[in-house]
């Protein structure tokens, strides 16, 4: 079986930077485009640092075609400053971090309240806004509280583009089909784990990340979601690398690097439930319907030949382990 897919887009792609971006952002290169994670050290806030960023990430490629959907991290910002990020070639939206919640979101938002004038403007200017929801209570209930965070901004700024990404909870379809002023990214590893694979038996740190993966209902509806071709349900990986040192340590370093298996291990599930002809809407039509994007004409055939996984990726002196590490898995890009 062979399924070619057209111009694939991860909605939600960490790539780090230095010697790690070297490493990962040609791991990614499959896809014809991706939105770009504005966390680094500091976070990207102008639309300067975002553009050099963007200019080391085309480096880093190596003349690969791939877009660079560019994203800001969210500060409270006036319509001057909203309107040179709008302009800055590349610029897609802003990435809204509540303070604290994740890899280097220190300087995220402390209260909701302090963002209205800006997301008003961006909600006018027609400026994505692409949300990590998640509060500050149990693990197990962050997202799940957070729900309330955006149900107040679907209602309040009813035209804004809102995105919850990396959904994980049945909860959250159910808002996603609520509010149909929404969009959701899904991670890959949110359609096929649950807490037990992190957590049930030996700790295997490289399926931790934040959201942490839930109950098997909650896997089971994002799946269903996705399968069924939700029209406002995107691929977005949340592929996160981080050196093997800070996975495999105390104090485990949060995020899966699921960028080198993404398209196969999704060709396989959709494979697997007879849903393959939803598979490019899931992976780029959704996406590009919802914004209004044209990405780079590009195709990658996908077939049902094992891939095997390495153990590790190395280079640049860095050293990063993927989901499915040293297993195989059921499909692979044909080269
Ligand atoms: O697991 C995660 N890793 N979740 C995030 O929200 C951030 C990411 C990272 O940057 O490592
Ligand atoms: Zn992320």
């Amino acid at each position: 079986m062979k399924i070619t897919l057209n111009s694939p887009l991860d909605m939600h792609l960490h790539l780090r930077d230095g010697d790690m971006l070297k490493l990962t952002a040609p791991l990614s290169a499959d896809f014809a485009g991706a939105v770009i994670m504005p966390n680094l050290v500091p976070p990207v806030t102008t639309p300067a640092a975002m553009q050099a960023y963007d200019a080391r990430i085309a480096a880093a490629l190596d003349g690969a075609d791939f877009t660079r959907y560019m994203t800001l991290f969210f500060t409270p910002l006036g319509e001057k400053e909203l309107i040179a990020a709008k302009e800055a070639p590349g610029f897609f939206g802003f990435k809204l971090y509540p303070a604290g919640i994740t890899t280097n979101s220190e300087g995220g938002v402390s209260d909701m309240a302090q963002a209205d004038k800006t997301l008003r403007l961006m909600e006018e200017m027609g400026i994505p806004l692409l949300v990590h929801g998640e509060s500050h209570g149990f693990v197990m209930d962050r997202e799940q509280e957070f729900l309330a965070v955006y149900r107040h901004l679907a209602t309040k700024y009813p035209k804004l583009k809102l995105s919850m990404e990396h959904i994980t909870t049945a909860e959250a379809v159910r808002l996603l089909d609520e509010f149909p002023n929404i969009c959701a990214t899904v991670t890959l590893q949110h359609l096929i784990i649950t807490l037990d694979d992190v957590a049930g038996g030996a700790l295997r740190p490289h399926l931790f990340c934040k959201p942490i993966a839930k109950r098997p209902e909650d896997r089971d509806a994002l799946l269903r979601a996705a399968l069924e071709g939700h029209p406002r349900l995107m691929f977005g990986s949340d592929s996160a690398p981080h050196p093997r040192c800070k996975k495999e340590a105390c104090g485990c370093a949060a995020g899966v690097f699921t960028g080198p298996v993404a398209l196969p291990k999704l060709a396989e599930i959709f494979a697997a439930h007879g849903a393959l002809e939803n598979l490019q809407a899931f992976v780029s039509g959704n996406a590009c319907q919802w914004y209004g994007l044209q990405p780079v004409q590009k195709t990658v055939t996908l077939e049902d030949t094992p891939m095997s996984v390495p153990a590790s990726y190395r280079s640049y002196g860095e050293q990063v382990v993927p989901m499915y590490a040293g297993e195989s898995i059921g499909w692979s890009i044909v080269r």
